[in-house]
């Protein structure tokens, strides 16, 4: 007969959701509503006053909604959100569905919309390799291609949308996911880097493709627009994250788009998983290092799917999202912050996956709190918490929460600005220098403290810098 001890270990073992979710802390335990009404139009302002410049908190909205959909969200607008992006109605099949002809009522239906609700709106996306009209991809040319049909569906629809345009999405998804042969860039080895009859024949063989679509941007577009590579899985310390660098080196140098008009995309369709998402430390830096280049980073499409809607679950997807808003909220250059699609059962990945901050009913869900405590926070004038994905093992929110603690490797984390000029204290091995640009110091690095070029200097508790 087997124990009760060893009951419980097979028991455990066959959960292994219950196994893998950690128990988490957050400010909707320390006094921060975890219920009733949520109101933060207000508290945007707040944070944008200590952000110096608007934050944009939005959602997707799509024309097809019915009334009643449509009634809830405004509602969410006038009360929650203040920023606004078509989920299908400004891509390449909505815009120009026949070669040369624009058709931009459903972008400008939704840009309507987001202006009636006194919200703001970004454009996703000119250039995809889904979501594209039937004449597409066609029988063009390469050549034709890249001097004729991208220059002009960008201009058309760039033009055509106007100056109220926080950000574009020039290009969506074309970063490789195996960054191998030293090609990095691969558009998903989908059209047109390779032709749509899968005869194995490319028909752009290199980008230029893609600097017609930036320098098209650059011509057609107003001063304030920022141009964004929108992708997934960009975000981290990993190969396809050093792709996205290079291409945004790239397009600096071929398209002549300036550092401070580029912006990184994070979509963030992210799964409550440990290891399915970025950890805040890889975030905070991936932000950090596009600061120090002069670009921006946005979150653009957050969702967070669940196998379950149990409580753990559902805390520790408001822990989840409770990092990535403050990866966002406490970078020098994250101005906009957008959640995939409103609520859980007008989600792409439909209602089972739990993945947005409302539920079916139009509720809002622990998560949704949680963002609103720390936008809150932040507000206040608060220094970061620590990463709460990690769990209470690393990370507990005291009581009060004008302040975080921490317990093993993970601290609280210091006020972070582009601007902090303190010099980091050494953290890993001297007697070695990084170069200028290179990573000198933060919470968990082992590498070199020095500087061959420059000094180093604190961007925020996990990464410091040769500047
Ligand atoms: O409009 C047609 C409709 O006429 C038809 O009856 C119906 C039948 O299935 O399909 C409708 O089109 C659907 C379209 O959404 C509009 O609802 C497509 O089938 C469907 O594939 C499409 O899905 C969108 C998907 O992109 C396309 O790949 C999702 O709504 C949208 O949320 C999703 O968004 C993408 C981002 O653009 C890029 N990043 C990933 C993200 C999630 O996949």
């Amino acid at each position: 007969m087997r124990s009760f001890a060893s009951f419980v270990l097979l028991a455990v073992l066959a959960s292994p959701v219950l196994a893998q979710t950690p128990t988490v802390s957050l400010l909707i335990d320390n006094g921060f509503p975890s219920s009733g009404t949520l109101s933060i139009r207000s508290v945007l302002n707040s944070v944008a006053t200590r952000k110096g410049q608007t934050f944009h908190f939005g959602s997707t909205w799509d024309t097809s909604y019915s009334s009643a959909e449509a009634s809830w969200m405004t509602n969410v607008y006038n009360t929650f959100f203040n920023h606004m992006v078509a989920e299908n109605g400004c891509k390449w099949s909505a815009t120009e569905p026949t070669r040369g002809v624009s058709s931009l009522t459903q972008c400008l239906g939704v840009q309507s919309y987001a202006v009636a609700r006194n919200a703001s709106f970004r454009g996703h996306n000119t250039f995809w390799h889904e979501q594209l009209p039937s004449w597409l991809p066609g029988s063009v040319t390469a050549s034709d291609l890249v001097t004729n049909v991208i220059p002009q569906h960008v201009q058309q629809e760039i033009q055509g949308m106007g100056a109220g345009v926080t950000s574009w999405d020039v290009v969506n998804e074309i970063v490789g996911d195996g960054v191998s042969n030293g090609m990095c860039v691969q558009n998903k080895n989908d059209w047109p880097t390779k032709t749509a009859d899968g005869s194995g024949t490319n028909l752009v063989t290199d980008l230029s493709f893609l600097h017609a679509a930036f320098t098209a941007a650059l011509q057609y577009a107003p001063s304030t627009t920022r141009f964004s590579v929108n992708d997934y899985n960009t975000s981290g310390n990993d190969a396809k994250t050093a792709c996205m660098f290079a291409l945004l080196a790239d397009i600096n140098a071929n398209s002549a788009v300036p550092y401070n008009r580029l912006a990184v995309g994070f979509q963030s369709h992210i799964t409550a998983a440990p290891g399915q998402f970025t950890a805040k430390s890889d975030l905070a830096n991936t932000f950090a290092k596009l600061a120090a280049l002069g670009a921006t980073g946005m979150i653009t499409e957050m969702d967070v799917k669940l196998s379950d809607t149990s409580s753990a679950s559902e805390r520790y997807q408001a822990a989840i999202w409770g990092d990535y808003i403050d990866a966002c909220l406490y970078a020098s250059n994250c101005f906009e912050f957008i959640n995939w699609d409103p609520r859980d059962d007008l989600s792409w990945l439909g209602a089972s996956g739990a993945g947005t901050l409302f539920d079916t009913n139009g509720n809002p869900k622990p998560a949704a709190y949680e963002v609103a405590a720390r936008l809150q926070r932040y507000a206040s004038g608060a220094t970061e918490l620590c990463a709460t994905a990690l769990g209470t093992s690393q990370c507990t929110v005291p009581a009060g929460s004008g302040s975080s603690t921490s317990t093993g490797s993970t601290t609280s984390a210091s006020t972070s600005t582009s601007s902090a000029t303190t010099t980091t204290t050494p953290t890993g091995p001297t007697g070695c220098a990084s170069p200028m640009w290179g990573q000198c110091g933060g919470i968990g690095w082992a590498g070199c403290t020095g500087c061959s070029s420059g000094t180093c200097q604190v961007a925020n508790a996990y990464y410091s810098q040769c500047l």
